[in-house]
């Protein structure tokens, strides 16, 4: 867990119970914004824990925390929890106590249990408001990048959490280079490379409200000139179009799971097969292929597998760089593989 050593000033109030921490009260952080961070007193003893309050992270994991069906996120100061069992919709008011016990009162906090999945289990879907008010526009802090989040609305709590990491690693590798981001959302991969030095970037997704979204995300971040937007369904528009061939430096692809289950595994696989073989055709030689699937019941070596038939289809050389997974903060336990759901490839095409 990230560290941050308080002054003796700040040891003095966060003894006496004042929730906030001052930045002139920091002499030491190894921390990242939205971090939980352990907070130490200038002999290292510890006080207790916070968060970094602009920033956004993934607090409980679920199973793979060991709190089955839970899911909590925070974002800037307003923390999300999913519930997708019976046993977590019990465990919420706990979990709320001891948020505010831990962090003091947060801007607000939100069930957000409407996950398909609680179907399944003959669960209503419910999104409350239980403290505190979210704000009309709620404003992430991501080193040097700033994005809204919808809790209430927006896909899974409000963001794609999970590919903070691979969108930094894609965007160091589109500098100078034009890049394509289909399956976009709220187009973060897209704006991250704008502002890394990607000359040009087309974002490609079906969905209007996440659409709005990337389009004021360009905005308030100044890279509004280099975005460029379609709402398209993706599997068909690359299907029938050719204009984009060999046009682009980096291609994402970031699809919505395509097996849900073991049984979809095998239709998955086509779909995974062809989204790939026509992402392989945009990319001009040299270039990199950044290719995702959040498929937990899909093990990585499968689809690497997959991807390489479409390479060989391709007829185009494609090295695999590197293999990436959900950031760190989605915790991937080893005895429950399923939880190792995201796999991220980056690959180049020669
Ligand atoms: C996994 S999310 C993408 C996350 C995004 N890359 C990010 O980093 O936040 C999948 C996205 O695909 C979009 N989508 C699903 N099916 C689609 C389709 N057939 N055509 C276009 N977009 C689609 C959804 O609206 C959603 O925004």
């Amino acid at each position: 867990m990230a560290r941050v050593r308080l002054s003796g000033r700040g040891r003095r109030r966060a003894d006496s119970g004042h929730p906030w921490i001052f930045a002139d009260d920091v002499v030491a952080t190894e921390a990242e914004p939205g971090d939980v961070v352990a907070v130490n007193g200038p002999d290292e003893r510890l006080l207790g824990w916070g968060l970094d309050p602009k920033g956004a992270c993934r607090v409980l994991a679920g199973d793979a925390d060991l709190v089955p069906g839970l899911v909590i996120d925070h974002y800037a100061g307003v923390f999300v929890l999913q519930s997708g069992t019976p046993g977590a919709d019990r465990l919420i008011p706990t979990f709320v106590d001891a948020l505010v016990e831990l962090c003091g009162e947060p801007r607000a906090i939100v069930d957000r249990s409407d996950a398909s999945v609680r179907r399944l289990e003959g669960l209503e879907k419910r999104v409350e408001v239980l403290r505190g008010a979210v704000p009309e526009q709620l404003d992430v802090l991501e080193d040097g990048l700033v994005y809204e989040v919808d809790v209430l609305h927006g896909h899974k709590t409000g963001h794609y959490l999970d590919q903070r990491f691979n969108r930094r690693r894609a965007a160091e590798l589109s500098r100078g280079r034009a890049m394509l981001d289909a399956f976009c959302y709220d187009g973060l991969f897209a704006v991250r490379a704008a502002l890394a030095g990607a000359t040009q970037v087309l974002c490609l997704d079906q969905s209007e409200p996440a659409l709005e979204r990337a389009r004021r995300n360009a905005q308030r971040n100044g890279v509004a000139d280099k975005l460029a937007f379609e709402r398209v369904d993706v599997m068909r528009d690359l299907r029938t179009r050719a204009d984009l061939d060999g046009r682009f430096g980096v291609v994402v692809i970031d699809p919505p799971a395509f097996a849900r289950n073991k049984a979809e595994l095998e239709g998955a696989e086509r779909g995974y097969r062809e989204l790939n073989l026509r992402a392989l055709k945009l990319v001009e030689p040299g270039g990199q292929l950044v290719s995702a699937s959040c498929s937990h019941a899909m093990k990585a070596e499968h689809f690497v597998a997959v991807i390489a038939q479409a390479a060989h289809l391709s007829g185009r050389a494609v090295y695999l760089e590197e293999l990436l997974g959900a950031s760190p903060d989605h915790s991937a336990l080893l005895v429950l593989p399923e939880s190792s759901y995201l796999k991220c490839v980056f690959l180049r095409v020669e």
